[in-house]
Order: C-alpha cells, then sequence, then structure tokens
C-alpha cells in the first residue's frame, strides 16, 4: 500500500497517547487486580513486572518496527517483510486474536457501562448489597447483552472515523484524566480503615507462592495488558510517523501503563481488606464489587463527593475500555479494508456483525449459558483463556523469534534507530533478549504447564 493512501498519526505525543489508550484499559483496572488476587499478591506482581521489561517491551519494539516497515496491517505484514513464507500466520493468528478477544472484552466494557448509568442514577449512594446487584446483573438474560451491543456500535461508530480523527484526538483528552482520577481514589482507598492488611498483600511476597501457573499468569496478563502479541501494536505503528523513537514509545506505554495496573491494584486491595464479605479471589467480579464499597465507604460523610467520583470514575473506565476496543477493532478492519479490497466502512461492519454474534454466547454465560462447558471453562472463561494464556504469549514468542533470528538485522536496525539518527545503547541487549531470553522463557513455561 502506498504511502499516501494510508493515514498517519499526527505527532509524537498523539502516537504514545494512542498506544498507551490500547494498552490502558479493562486489562488494567478489571484484569489484573483480578489475576493478583487470584495469584496471591505480590509475588505475583513482582514476576508481572519481570515479564513486563524482559518480554513485553522487546516484543512491543518488534511490533512497532514490523507494523512500521511494512506500512501495511498485521494480517500482510508479514508477507511484506517475508513474502512466500510461513510466517504469515503469526499476522493471521492476531486477527483471529483480535475477534476472540473483542468479543469478551466488550461484555466487560457493557458492564461498566450499565455501572456507568447506575452511578449516574445515584445506585453507589445508597446503602446495598454490591455483590446481589452484580450477580443479579450479569445473569440477567437481555441486559449485558444489550450493553455489550451498545459498546460495539460505539466502537463502530469511532472506527468508521478513520485513525486520526476518530483514535488520536480521543486518546489526547482522556489518558491525563484517567491518571488524575486514579491518583485521587487511591488516596481514598489508603484511608480506609484495613488498608494495611491490603498493602501486605500487594507489597509482601511470599515467593512459595509462584509456580508455573502463577508465570503463565503473569505472562499472559503482561501481554494481554500491554497489547502485544496479537499485532494491535502492529497495526498502529504503520500509521507511525518516520521519526518516532520506537523504544521511547514503548518505554513511555510500558511505564504509563504498568502505573495504572499497579495503581488499580492500590485502589482495590485496601479496600478488599477493609470491608467484611469481601475476597480477593472474587475472580471477574472483584473489581465490580469492591470499588462502589469504596465510594461509598470512603465518602459516607459527603456523599455527593462519592456520587460525583463514582460517577467520573465510570464514565474515564468506559472511556479506557473505548480506546482498547477501538485498537482492537481496527486490527480486522484494517486487514479487511486492505487485504480483500472492502470499504473501511464494509470491513468495520464485518467485524462488528461477528463480534456481536460471539459476544453474545460470552455475555450469556454468566447466566443462561452458565451450565455450557468445554474443559471445565465456561464460554466467557474459554475465550479468556485461548487468547490471553496461549495465542498472546505463543504469538509474542513468534514474533521475538522473527525479529531476532529471522529479519535482516540491516532492516532491525535501521528502524529502531530512524535510519542511524537515534543513538540506542542497548541494542545488543534487545537482540538478546529477542533471540534468546523470549523464546526459551516463554517456550519452556508452556512445556513445563502442558506436561503437567
Ligand atoms: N490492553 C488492553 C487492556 O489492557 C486490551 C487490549 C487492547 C488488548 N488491544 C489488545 C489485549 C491486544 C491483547 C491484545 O485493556
Amino acid at each position: 500500500m502506498s504511502d499516501s493512501r494510508r493515514a498517519n498519526f499526527g505527532s509524537k505525543i498523539g502516537i504514545i497517547l494512542a498506544s498507551a489508550g490500547s494498552a490502558v484499559g479493562l486489562g488494567n483496572i478489571w484484569r489484573f487486580p483480578c489475576q493478583v488476587g487470584e495469584n496471591g499478591g505480590a509475588a505475583f506482581i513482582l514476576v508481572y513486572l519481570c515479564c513486563i521489561v524482559l518480554l513485553g517491551i522487546p516484543v512491543m519494539v518488534s511490533e512497532f518496527l514490523i507494523g512500521r516497515r511494512s506500512h501495511a496491517n498485521t494480517g500482510s505484514a508479514y508477507e511484506v517483510l517475508s513474502p512466500g513464507t510461513q510466517w504469515k500466520w503469526i499476522g493471521i493468528f492476531g486477527v483471529i486474536s483480535s475477534f476472540l478477544i473483542l468479543s469478551y472484552y466488550a461484555v466487560v466494557a457493557g458492564w461498566t457501562l450499565e455501572y456507568m448509568i447506575a452511578s449516574a442514577a445515584g445506585m453507589f449512594s445508597k446503602n446495598q448489597d454490591f455483590t446481589l446487584f452484580f450477580n443479579n446483573f450479569v445473569s440477567d438474560p437481555v441486559k449485558p447483552v444489550m450493553y455489550m451491543v451498545i459498546f460495539m456500535l460505539l466502537t463502530h461508530f469511532i472506527i468508521v472515523k478513520g485513525v486520526k480523527d476518530g483514535i488520536e484526538k480521543f486518546s489526547k483528552v482522556m489518558m491525563p484524566l484517567l491518571l488524575l482520577i486514579i491518583c485521587v481514589l487511591v488516596v481514598c482507598s489508603f484511608s480506609m480503615p484495613g488498608s494495611i492488611e491490603g498493602l501486605r498483600f500487594l507489597l509482601k511476597p511470599d515467593f512459595s507462592k509462584v509456580t508455573s501457573k502463577v508465570i503463565l499468569d503473569a505472562m499472559g496478563q503482561a501481554f494481554f495488558s500491554m497489547s502485544i502479541g496479537m499485532g494491535c501494536l502492529c497495526t498502529y505503528a504503520s500509521y507511525f510517523t518516520k521519526d518516532a523513537n520506537l523504544f521511547k514509545t514503548a518505554g513511555s506505554v510500558a511505564l504509563i501503563d504498568t502505573l495504572v495496573a499497579v495503581m488499580a491494584g492500590f485502589i482495590i486491595f485496601p479496600a478488599v481488606f477493609s470491608v467484611p464479605g469481601l475476597s480477593a479471589n472474587a475472580g471477574p467480579g472483584l473489581v465490580f464489587v469492591t470499588l462502589p464499597n469504596v465510594f461509598q465507604l470512603a465518602f459516607h460523610s459527603v456523599p455527593w463527593l462519592g456520587y460525583l467520583f463514582s460517577l467520573m470514575f465510570y464514565i474515564l473506565l468506559v472511556l479506557a475500555a473505548l480506546t482498547s476496543t477501538i485498537s482492537l477493532h481496527e486490527v480486522t478492519t484494517a486487514f479487511l479494508h486492505e487485504k480483500f479490497n472492502m470499504s473501511r466502512r464494509k470491513a468495520a461492519c464485518c467485524m462488528t456483525a461477528i463480534c456481536i454474534f460471539l459476544g453474545t454466547f460470552c455475555a450469556l454465560s454468566f447466566g443462561m449459558l452458565g451450565s455450557w462447558k468445554l474443559f471445565g471453562m465456561t464460554i466467557f472463561d474459554l475465550f479468556d483463556f485461548v487468547t490471553a494464556k496461549l495465542f498472546l504469549p505463543l504469538c509474542g514468542m513468534f514474533i521475538a523469534i522473527f525479529t531476532g533470528w529471522y529479519l535482516d538485522k540491516k532492516i532491525v536496525r535501521d528502524e529502531v534507530t530512524n535510519g542511524g539518527r537515534l543513538h540506542i545503547g542497548f541494542y545488543g541487549l534487545f537482540i538478546f533478549l529477542l533471540k534468546f531470553v523470549a523464546p526459551i522463557c516463554i517456550g519452556s513455561i508452556f512445556i513445563n504447564e502442558l506436561l503437567k
């Protein structure tokens, strides 16, 4: 595809914020605390941080350079860089992952929409049992499906508007605002009576809890949270300008993403240990049950402030989820648009229809279809497992092998140094991580888990 026909992001800060917009989302605020709770706290967080630095950042830079160099969507990027080889399967798996992830992600995004409306109606200022509220809502046969569909349509309309106007402008306003409100909530949560117990859970590692399952979960979470391993960022990078510094962008995105995730932990866990009846390993409902309690308890003497914060928080959560669903949607839309010469609008319609269809099953798996199980997992859990724990790390491993071993090093160096204009001191380390550390670590964790 020629340069002139493809859109570009307008500014460097726009590039960072759009990528961070993709990375920061429900993965940080909903999935991260849920995984931390299920995997025992501080030790999991440490493994997670190692995964971000040793695997996440190098793979992210690889995705960036593949996308920018090929100037193509994920599905075609590998064919452009290595025509006629089997590497194209990485791209194809990326496209498959994108609609599998979007289908169940949109369900949780729909929940946030319901919570935003409920908080606008003053639900979270009233005294009530939030566990019951959550359980009744997710098992309802209509509401979760309806909200999922609304969310998919919102994503659809922004995607149809195109890259620069839709994605970039939106992220520029949203990201700073989200960071601000998260800081306020951390302070609120710290002020709750039992918060010390929660801090201990987050900060005092118990290494006896680190099993190969914990490592696999941490690795999957790192890939999921940074949006890597399926070509989301590769697609975005195809819109990057030539002077974008790939390492700096990856570093900034990783930093913002990790900060938001860890702060989400600092909001949730002090509260979990302060409120009787809440448990750290409550699964997907954790955030949805815990947060309303924070709003209610921390602000019980000034209810209007609680109302204001809960409303602002859910609005921002919806927006954060939206910047992520946009990036997932863009992967397949760009693929269909460029590969099959469909109009952007038609390509987007196909993607939206597929995701609404699959998403309906995921949404109902908390109620009506709760008994439909495969390998002991509901449809929702199965989608999460297959994508976050199988596809993302595996594709990540192949991306590392592709860049580390296969791709001409002249191309790699040229891209990360912007044609020799930037000095990258740790280039050798970067290649070493891609060549040896990523494939060996990811491969051995897999073999370990599968042989069990
Ligand atoms: N990273 C996003 C989040 O944390 C979700 C997401 C967007 C994603 N694009 C992705 C996850 C690509 C995996 C792959 O909410």
